[in-house]
């Protein structure tokens, strides 16, 4: 579509897709085939500094205040830059060996502080993980109110292309605008930071999709304001938002369950009961994610996640899997189930904090919107 804008006295504006964008955004799930993504860029990222209470509450919800005033924020060593873009572009090259049209981040000054009346911001973060802020659900595109202040602009680096998808036909919308005042951060009486309901909040990483319903994680990084707000948003057009409660705690829930296909789910052991697990999975099978290979944390010395994120995986389709080289144990265990693998591997993905499902956006997928998986 190009549309053109004849402003008398001010010239013509035309609006065209950018040439990789040839239809629009149409994401429903988790697992089916796959045609577009963006892939993440570890260029510029910087971690944010721990002295900030949304920064904390993220990133170190496991620490107290005494443990979190040791832990160092700021640029990240170059050679983890390297071999993470390194990494990223290898698996940007198996996407695009598989056909699928593979999208990157534009560049963004990570580095560049900002602040708004309420705060300060001594910097941004990154664009390693493009999963974490937006939720694509069926056509639509939503920018997700994330309680990180230092995440407030990280969605630039993908404006080009969601101008794009909305050229395209896509619905492109934003959740509203949070504020990130102090009293949205509190402290619990266990010493670890906690995400108060003063205002909707929550990352896209917070959530699965799967047809017409979805799962909500409520936790560090997804309050109960943010999941009434998808669901005034989602509901009316007919899907279900599930809570996922007092499963895990801390940030995002994409290390502790990954839908594979329907009727098939890889649930974390060390988080997922008998009694916790999500009422519509109860009558999936389940494969228990073995006990992770433990590969360190890298040159920084320090980890943005558990072990756990050996289970974040990226599924092409419902019968292959992107999953890291390292975890044999599950890697046997998927292919027992049918799931052919292609190991990769993300040398730094514990101190960026992103697996292969954080460190891209399914932007396509090959399924019909609104599916019911559980009918
Ligand atoms: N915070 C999670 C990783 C989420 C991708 C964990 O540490 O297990």
């Amino acid at each position: 579509m190009t549309i053109t804008n004849n402003h008398p006295g001010f010239g013509t504006a035309t609006l065209e897709p950018p040439v990789d964008v040839r239809r629009r955004a149409c994401s429903a799930d988790e697992f089916s085939p796959l045609r577009e993504i963006v892939v993440g860029r570890a260029a510029g990222a910087v971690i944010p500094q721990a002295s900030d209470p949304s920064a904390w509450l993220t990133l170190y919800s496991h620490l107290d205040a005494g443990q979190v005033a040791a832990v160092d924020g700021g640029a990240l060593p170059q050679q983890v830059i390297e071999e993470s873009e390194e990494d990223l572009e290898t698996l940007a090259e198996t996407l695009r060996g598989l056909g699928v049209v593979v999208h990157r981040p534009s560049g963004v000054d990570h580095a560049a502080p900002f602040s708004t009346p309420h705060w300060d911001s001594a910097s941004g973060m990154y664009s390693y993980c493009p999963r974490d802020l937006t939720l694509i659900v069926g056509e639509t595109i939503i920018e997700t109110p994330s309680p990180v202040r230092a995440r407030y602009h990280e969605l630039d680096g993908l404006r080009e292309l969601f101008r794009g998808y909305l050229l395209a036909g896509s619905a492109w919308i934003s959740a509203p605008k949070p504020q990130l005042r102090d009293s949205l951060y509190g402290v619990g009486r266990d010493g670890l930071p906690v995400l108060t309901e003063d205002e909707p909040a929550f990352e896209a990483a917070n959530v699965l999709r799967c047809g017409r319903d979805l799962f909500y994680q409520v936790s560090t990084s997804g309050n109960e304001f943010g999941r009434i707000w998808l669901e005034s948003l989602l509901g009316p057009q007919g899907y279900r938002v599930h809570p996922v409660r007092d499963v895990y705690p801390h940030t995002h829930l994409d290390s502790t369950i990954s839908l594979l296909r329907p009727g098939l789910v890889l649930l974390n052991p060390s988080r997922v009961t008998e009694d916790n697990i999500p009422g519509p999975l109860r009558d999936w099978d389940r494969i228990w994610c073995p006990e992770m290979r433990e590969t360190g944390v890298s040159a920084t010395g320090q980890s943005l996640s558990s072990p756990w994120l050996g289970m974040n995986l990226l599924m092409v389709n419902p019968e292959l899997a992107v999953v890291d080289s390292a975890q044999h144990e599950l890697i046997a265990q998927l292919e027992r189930h049918g799931i052919s693998v292609l190991p990769h591997t993300l040398r730094h993905d514990r101190a960026l904090g992103g697996g292969f499902h954080c460190v891209t956006l399914d932007t396509v997928r090959d399924a019909p919107a609104g599916a019911d998986y559980f009918g």
